[in-house]
């Protein structure tokens, strides 16, 4: 019996059992397809897979059980036609602009991106001839304005890193489409366990599933996600420029699935506790997280999102100086730049994720020295609050 890509209307459901293949030995978790190829039974066999006359494995840089089962799950649950798996979050953002775009065309990427997607546009896509401009998330004259002729798409991370800024993804899909441009969303921050941004016209979705999905720090990944003419562009790309993801990680990730919704909505209470709590101490001046309802678009926060997500920031009096000694003082949280872990972690983005911007770009941004995220994570916020004060 193979009940592969049993699914169901129902979140939970899918996450633990959407996309599973069970080989003929009865396997009840997912197996592990540690294999770099696979067999033919004879010449003509291999000779009609690698002309796609047949279906069936061929070599595990683009056919992989174990990555099959996970692009088929997360694609279920982000209720998207296709899901292709990559090796990073970085990889999956290069693989869809490499294979999507030509030289020549434009590109209008938000400023409120991961520092490392902003080099990435400015160092090498510019290099070989993509025309990239700018603007702020949730201005929307500035993306009206944006579009060309040659536009073909917007790029947005909402909620955005670290700012946690959101965008309406109806009217940038709207906007996008009246121009025949698409419209990208990293979906890192929410997941689908809180956010489906295809439900508002999304036309491709992209993941680092090195964050929520693994959701205990352990392997990197990535993943992007859309209708079936666009993601067979995008696998093509995959195959020859191998931005493949190992079949261990896509193991990992499996599991990290099936809990993404408790964990998420874990993660989501924590981080709404600790925003409410540090809104009311004195030595912070702001604090940045979508479920307060001091956030600049809560309203569209509550349409778009099911909560505010698992990432609090905040700004503390007394500029960097200040920003390092609480870094510095705490005990629990752990320093380092990734988010997404069951452990808190504690982060200076200007002088971390965001360090390889220059002056200009992080003001424009407004990742200020006095800046500090926090990646809330799934211990007892009364532990978590005690070691920041
Ligand atoms: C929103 C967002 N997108 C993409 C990435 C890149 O992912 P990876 O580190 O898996 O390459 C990150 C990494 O922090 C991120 O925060």
């Amino acid at each position: 019996m193979n009940k592969k890509n049993l699914r169901t209307s129902k979140f939970a459901t899918n996450s633990v059992r959407a996309g599973t293949f069970r080989s003929s030995q009865g396997e009840h978790s997912e197996s592990l397809y540690l294999t770099s190829s696979f067999i033919f039974q004879n010449a003509e066999e291999a000779a009609e897979r690698f002309a796609n006359q047949e279906a069936g494995n061929v070599y595990s840089r683009f056919t992989n059980p174990s990555v099959k089962m996970f692009e088929d799950r997360l694609a279920i649950l982000e209720e998207a036609e296709e899901c292709v798996a990559t090796s990073t979050g970085m990889s999956a953002i290069l693989s869809c602009i490499m294979s999507l775009c030509r030289a020549g065309d434009h590109v209008v990427v938000s400023r409120s991106v991961f520092g490392t997607t902003v080099k990435l546009f400015d160092n090498i896509l510019s290099e070989w001839g993509l025309e990239v401009s700018y603007v702020t998330l949730s201005d929307e004259e500035q993306w009206k304005n944006s579009l060309k002729k040659n536009t073909k798409l917007f790029f947005v991370e909402t909620p955005s890193n670290p700012l946690m800024e959101v965008c309406d993804i109806k009217f940038l899909a709207d906007l996008a489409h009246k121009n025949k441009s698409l419209l990208i969303v990293d979906n890192c921050f929410c997941t689908p366990a809180h956010q489906i941004p295809v439900r508002f016209g999304a036309d491709i979705i992209i993941h680092s599933a090195t964050k929520y999905l693994d959701g205990q720090g352990r392997c990197l990944g990535g993943a992007v996600l859309g209708k079936r003419s666009l993601m067979k562009k995008v696998r093509g790309f995959l195959r020859s420029a191998g931005t493949s993801m190992s079949p261990f990680n896509a193991w990992v990730f499996l599991k990290g699935l099936e809990t993404l919704k408790i964990r998420m909505d874990a993660h989501a209470s924590n981080a709404y506790k600790l925003a409410v709590w540090l809104e009311q101490n004195k030595k912070i001046e702001k604090v940045y997280y979508p479920g307060l309802d001091s956030h600049p678009q809560y309203e569209l926060v509550k349409k778009q999102q099911n909560t505010g997500g698992g990432v609090v920031s905040f700004k503390v009096k007394g500029g960097k100086e200040a920003a390092w000694k609480l870094i510095n003082s705490t005990r629990l949280l752990s320093i380092t730049a990734n988010l997404g872990d069951t452990r808190s972690t504690i982060t200076h983005p200007s002088t971390t994720t965001h360090s390889r911007l220059n002056q200009d770009q992080r003001d424009l941004a407004g990742i200020t020295e006095n800046l500090i995220r926090i990646a809330v994570g799934l211990e007892d916020i009364d532990d978590i609050k005690a070691d920041i004060n």
